[in-house]
């Protein structure tokens, strides 16, 4: 629409004295203005670009035995009974638009497209307010709430808490992200409720095209209880569209189908044919169409037979205690209905993992993301479980690897941009950290300070020291702080470390001891790269963890490992405010300085204190063993002035040789792992990784020597 000459002189004058425009110009003044199109505050097509390398840190696949049928999908190493070949399934932790741009535009494309192309995602964003980021988490009887780190808060506030405006532009620009990735003939499954879902059919529509919409689904989630003061909402919707004009549709699938309905199976099903089925026949325009009763009818777009309870209750099996988790049989239904074995799904916000769960029990290829520290360990022990049940039946699965982009998200966090050559990175990176120097003392209670040569900082009389963002804090760096505090008289120091070496506690926390200096070494969270975290003040350095195991030598080359003790001292709450915040007859339990406690007031007001930990073992949910640590690289790969360049970052891949963890059913923990037999004598590394209740790992490393 052209502006007429006067039009445009009003809107210059308006220009010119600063005076906001009148709405309706909006189509004659910019360019691709759709008739009806949803627009909200700073709407952009304009999406992340960003690729960072994606770093794997472990790798995950249960040993099958011989007689596993199914190895000509891939190869299969004979001696470890472990995938040799062929496609990883990728668990990925972080912010998935920086993992869906750096997917997209990066070099795991390539790997995406020879795995036969991005078939089918399924995403269900959060909208349950506030239940995403606190968890329960179990230790013996009770449970604790486990809060949610500050970055989640903030992701979950910026999406949720403002308007629906920031929700929308965040779903937006993971939609644009997402259809670029897809293969041409993949479909999507975004899953929503009735507080979004207008807005989000616009957005599909306007992403997909209104020519691309395969479906609105209306999934009953249960019956409850309805309010009496309007109408109770009860369902989910669940949009399909998909990228081209074809795309897999298996309406022939029995999970796609239900039982006609009695009285219709009466009436109409009353022929017999030769094998003894009851069918029926349709004459349409001279042609013959034969229904069979025990077929039954495709199913429609409102499902009321997939109950919500078999994923939410804690009393059925499927449950893992994730407060989002849905239904096995709701994703069953959309992985068959739009894929194929062998194809490749997604969920770029896959909580407990449910989807990748039940693509894998169906022979799919898969990816996850998700930011949140807990789903993905979640969907780690999850994933397990599944190829442990596979593996009995002598059915196959794929290795998953965990992957993340490390400190690269840190440093584009920091805002250093990751496409700078590596020397210009690294100098900017040392700048920012200047930068950040203070914020990052600041949120840790202590003061900027030049005068302790070889420290930044001081909080109450201790020397602080503050570790590179994109470097890890090596024992070297620690004997170094240690010789200079005796030169200059400190008897305790701090060091905040975004990354340590493996192991380094407890032994650099005797050897300062010794020489008499006191040293607590600390993680610096990622919440301090959001000024709102700091002026909350709520940003928490956590303990490095301790961890203490030791081998046990066996006949024939074999090892074993016993885990000795394991520490970690978290605060989660004030004791002492939630003691004075309480009611009469209430309960509340704690984590406070490295104890969870049960506080309770009876009905005299006296208060009592429990300690529920009473055995370091409490504190861990998970434990690993890799007997070959050392043996597999981490390795990255980047693109530098166009051309993909791989480097080794220094660390090694964990695998899983073997690992023990809590279920929900089962809570017992073993502390001895099972033998590993070597192959050859030699001297080895052992890694031992800790992953404890609230999904924080510490990992140590010992040598061993086999004869
Ligand atoms: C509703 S839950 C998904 C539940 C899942 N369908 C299941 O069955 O367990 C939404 C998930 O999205 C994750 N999430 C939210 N914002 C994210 C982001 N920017 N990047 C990656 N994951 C995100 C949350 O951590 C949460 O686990």
């Amino acid at each position: 629409m052209e502006l007429t000459e006067s039009e445009r002189e009003q809107v210059i004058a308006l220009i010119a004295a600063g005076k906001p425009l009148p709405a309706r110009f909006r189509a004659s003044l910019f360019e691709d203005v759709r008739e009806t199109e949803l627009i909200w505050p700073g709407k952009t097509t304009e999406v992340e670009r960003t690729v960072l390398p994606f770093q794997s840190i472990e790798h995950i696949d249960e040993p099958r035995s011989e007689t596993n049928a199914q190895f000509d999908l891939f190869s299969v190493d004979g001696h470890s009974g472990r995938q040799s070949g062929g496609w990883t399934n990728k668990l990925i932790w972080g912010d998935n638009k920086l993992i869906l741009s750096s997917l997209a535009n990066g070099p795991m494309r390539a790997e995406i497209e020879a795995a036969g192309g991005l078939k089918l995602v399924y995403i269900d964003p959060p909208f349950d307010v506030g239940a995403d980021f606190s968890l329960k988490v179990e230790i013996g009887d009770e449970t604790v709430t486990k809060s949610a780190s500050v970055i989640e808060e903030i992701a979950y506030r910026d999406t949720w808490g403002k308007a629906r405006d920031s929700y929308v532009a965040m779903i937006y620009s993971r939609l644009v992200l997402i259809r670029d990735l897809m293969a041409d003939d993949g479909s999507i499954y975004v899953h929503i409720d009735y507080r979004v879902t207008a807005f989000i059919r616009l957005i599909l529509e306007e992403i997909f095209g209104e020519e691309m919409a395969r479906g609105w689904l209306i999934w009953q989630i249960g019956t409850g209880a309805k309010g009496r003061s309007q109408w109770s909402n009860q369902h989910n919707d669940i949009l399909c569209f998909s990228k081209g004009p074809s795309f897999t549709f298996n309406h022939e699938e029995p999970d796609l189908r239900e039982p006609f309905a009695d009285l219709s199976s009466q009436m109409h099903f009353n022929k017999i044919d030769e094998n003894g089925r009851k069918y029926r026949e349709r004459i349409v325009n001279d042609k013959s169409y034969f229904y069979y009763a025990d077929e039954g009818k495709l199913v429609g777009s409102v499902w009321t037979d997939v109950s919500s309870m078999t994923a939410n209750s804690p009393i059925l099996g499927e449950s893992v205690g994730y407060p989002t988790q849905k239904p096995e049989k709701l994703l069953s239904r959309i992985i068959k209905a739009s894929s194929n074995p062998g194809d490749l799904v997604a969920d770029f916000f896959c909580g407990s993992g449910t989807t990748l769960a039940v693509a894998e029990k169906l022979g799919r290829k898969w990816i996850g993301a998700d930011l949140g520290r807990f789903a993905i360990h979640t969907t780690r022990k999850r994933i397990i479980q599944v190829q442990r049940e596979l593996a009995e039946k002598g059915d196959s699965y794929r290795a998953f690897e965990i992957l993340n982009l490390g400190s690269y998200e840190r440093q584009y966090f920091a805002g250093i941009d990751p496409s700078l050559p590596e020397e210009q990175r690294a100098a900017s990176s040392r700048q920012r950290e200047e930068q950040f120097l203070e914020l990052i003392l600041g949120a840790y209670g202590a003061q900027r300070s030049e005068q302790l040569p070889g420290f930044q900082g001081v909080k109450d009389k201790a020397a602080v020291l503050v570790g590179p963002l994109d470097g890890t804090i090596t024992q070297r760096v620690v004997s170094r702080a240690i010789e200079k505090a005796r030169e200059n008289n400190i008897q305790r120091i701090d060091i905040l470390g975004f990354e340590y070496e493996m192991g380094i506690k407890p032994v650099m926390i005797d050897e300062a001891k010794e020489l008499g200096v006191i040293l607590t070494l600390k993680y610096i969270p990622n919440d301090v790269f959001d000024k709102r975290a700091i002026a909350k003040k709520e940003v928490k350095f956590f303990d490095v963890g301790y961890v203490d195991v030791k081998p046990k030598y066996g006949k024939d080359k074999s090892v074993t490992i016993d885990l000795k003790n394991f520490a970690v001292f978290y605060a989660q709450e004030d004791a002492d405010a939630t003691a004075a915040g309480l009611r009469i007859g209430q309960a509340k339990v704690v984590v406070d300085t490295g104890q969870v406690v049960r506080i309770a007031k009876d009905k005299k007001g006296t208060i009592t204190r429990e300690i529920l930990t009473k055995d370091w073992a409490d504190w861990i949910d998970y434990w690993a063993v890799d007997f070959d640590y050392e043996s597999q690289r981490e390795v990255i790969t980047e693109v530098v002035d166009g051309e993909e360049k791989t480097s080794w970052t220094g660390r090694y891949v964990f695998e899983n040789m073997w690992q023990d963890f809590r279920t929900k059913k089962q809570r017992e923990l073993t502390r001895t792992s099972a033998p590993h037999t070597y192959a050859t004598p030699g001297s080895y590394k052992v890694a031992v990784k800790i992953i404890d209740i609230f999904g924080n790992d510490t990992t140590k490393v010992i040598p061993v020597k086999v004869k």
